[in-house]
């Protein structure tokens, strides 16, 4: 096959060309970074699992009527999504207290919110993500007011679904990030929900043991990184299994098959 061409290379994916205008290719590699890349790692199989897990929630956030990117899984490590222009802020939302909310504000990690919190943080690796507000995002361009209504109004609804879908396999949604992008349909624009939905971005605890499934395991050095991400994808019901000594065509024996 003609190797297609690399449009960009992030910390957790690689995008390529996509086969039809419009369209591009994001393949789930399985680095894993965290403190704005000061730590550094990889996660054996996370790409695979990432691949599914955000592939089976971008599907059902359309089931419901949610505008995302995706268009179809390729195959272990890759999904066709439309190209978008993503809008340079990352969109997180908070159901209880974790990271760096309960560092700066000093509110004990595990206390609930009164409400959920959504904040805003600038896409900028050279100075770390700040968090910036809806003055700053006007000002300065990266989004109109009714751009920022969209992603709010779009966030609620993903956080209202997602907590109970994810409730259902006895996880808790702490927080999550998003990030939304601009597509032009017969000259209108529309906001749709891109990037990707996964324990890399969401946190999520068991809600019998608050045991942490997602990426804090990698950030703190909890040890069993790749189970939590398995167990993850096995709860939702996507977890490919490992298959020794017969991958299919073209890939490498040892990747797993996913079992659906
Ligand atoms: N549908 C899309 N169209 C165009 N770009 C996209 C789309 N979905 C995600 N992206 C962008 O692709 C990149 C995904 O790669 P990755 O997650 O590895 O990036 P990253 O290292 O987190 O970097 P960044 O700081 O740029 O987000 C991100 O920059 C993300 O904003
Ligand atoms: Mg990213």
């Amino acid at each position: 096959m003609a190797r297609r061409r690399k449009i960009y290379e992030g910390k957790a994916k690689v995008l390529f060309e996509g086969p039809e205008p419009g369209t591009i290719v994001q393949y789930f590699k399985d680095d894993a970074t965290a403190f704005n890349n000061q730590k550094k790692g990889t996660i054996s199989g996370k790409g695979v699992l990432n691949n599914r897990i955000s592939e089976f929630l971008m599907t059902r956030l359309t089931e419901i009527g949610i505008p995302t990117h995706f268009i179809r899984a390729l195959n272990m490590r890759e999904q066709l999504v439309r190209q978008v222009e993503i809008i340079p802020i990352e969109v997180v939302v908070r159901n209880v207290a974790a990271g760096s909310m309960s560092k700066r504000l000093g509110i004990p990690e595990g206390t609930p919110l009164p409400r959920s919190i959504v904040e805003y943080y600038y896409k900028n690796d050279e100075l770390g993500d700040p968090m910036v507000s809806e003055e700053h995002i006007t000002a300065f361009g990266w989004a109109s007011t009714q751009d920022i209504d969209d992603m709010v109004h779009l966030t609620l609804r993903v956080n209202d679904y997602l907590s109970g879908l994810f409730l259902g396999v006895g996880l808790k949604l702490i927080d999550f990030k998003l990030e939304f992008g601009r597509v032009w349909e017969d000259e209108e624009m529309r906001i749709v929900l891109a990037d990707e939905i996964s324990p890399d971005n969401c946190r999520l605890w068991d809600v019998k043991t608050n045991q942490k499934l997602d990426k804090d395991r990698f950030r703190q050095d909890l040890g069993g990184v790749q189970e939590a991400y398995q167990e993850v994808a096995r709860r939702l019901g996507v977890l490919p299994v490992e298959v020794e000594g017969e991958g299919g065509e073209g890939e490498d024996p040892r990747t797993p098959r996913v079992v659906n």
